[in-house]
């Protein structure tokens, strides 16, 4: 694996399942020092040791536990270079405006757009103080398309994640701090899974509108932030990163 990292510091919100967990161990094969914040110590920790790196428990939704989560990375390894913003959450209460509660569309709000507010608020002066950084915020393809299927809070979260890195992208781009949006396709998770093998028809109805004719392995996004965190990607900032198999591309797909 080329060592793109070497000498890094990163921290990365989830890391104990999905696209976290394989970012973790990517951003460790390529020889970051990685900081692993989730909210579920089991899988955390295991993640963390996995990479050799620290686990920090941390509920992104809390002011003070990110404040501190960024401190204790900066105590503990001397500087914060990568941020990568990715927990969140999908609910099932989450569903068509007409159904979906004040309570689920608040809940979702504060864990997949205010956590990515409290992240960059708290790792940018750090990374001012470092005279350079890379955040990457987790959107969705979503933040860019339309879906029948909706769930309301959850896309207007992400397409909230989606303005404000190209905002920060912007404010910050003379400080050498590099800020983009990663908007995954659908992704092969457990849950996805689950949820697809009881109902067939449910992944049929979505798999027609991809190109590459199937869902993304989490290796393969965390390959994109990986280029995003390196500095292969040096002139990009603001940008939104569609890993997305082509759906916001296509038409017609092939038969
Ligand atoms: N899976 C997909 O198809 C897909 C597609 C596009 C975007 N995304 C986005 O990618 C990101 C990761 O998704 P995933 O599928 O890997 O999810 P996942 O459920 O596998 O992992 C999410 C992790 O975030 C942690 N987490 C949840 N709430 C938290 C909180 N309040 N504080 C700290 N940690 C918390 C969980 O414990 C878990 O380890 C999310 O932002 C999601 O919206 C996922």
């Amino acid at each position: 694996m080329v060592q793109r990292l070497e000498g890094r510091v990163a921290v990365v919100t989830g890391g104990g399942s999905g696209i976290g967990l394989a970012t973790v161990r990517r951003f460790g094969s390529e020889g970051a020092k990685v900081v692993v914040a989730d909210l579920d110590p089991a899988s955390g920790k295991a993640a963390a040791d996995e990479a050799g790196g620290l686990f920090v428990q941390v509920d992104v939704t809390d002011e003070e536990q990110v404040k501190a989560l960024f401190q204790t990375t900066v105590d503990t390894y001397g500087k914060l270079d990568i941020a990568f913003n990715n927990a969140g959450i999908s609910p099932p209460d989450d569903d068509s405006i007409l159904t979906t509660g004040i309570e689920a569309w608040e809940r979702v709000q504060k864990v997949n757009l205010t956590s990515v507010y409290l992240c960059c608020k708290y790792a940018i002066p750090h990374m001012q103080a470092n005279g350079k950084g890379s955040i990457i915020n987790t959107a969705s393809f979503v933040a860019t398309m339309g879906a029948a299927t909706s769930q309301i809070s959850y896309t207007a979260s992400k397409g909230g994640v989606l303005a404000m890195s190209r905002e920060l992208g912007v404010q910050f781009a003379r400080e050498g701090i590099r800020v983009n949006a990663l908007s995954p396709g659908p992704v092969n998770t457990p849950l996805l899974r689950e949820l697809f093998a009881k109902d067939p028809e449910r992944a049929a109805r979505r798999l027609v509108h991809v190109p590459l004719g199937r869902f993304a392995e989490p290796e393969e996004i965390a390959a994109a932030v990986a280029f995003l965190a390196s500095d292969d990607s040096s002139f990009m900032t603001a940008s939104n990163f569609l890993v997305d198999g082509g759906i916001a591309g296509a038409y017609v797909t092939p038969l």
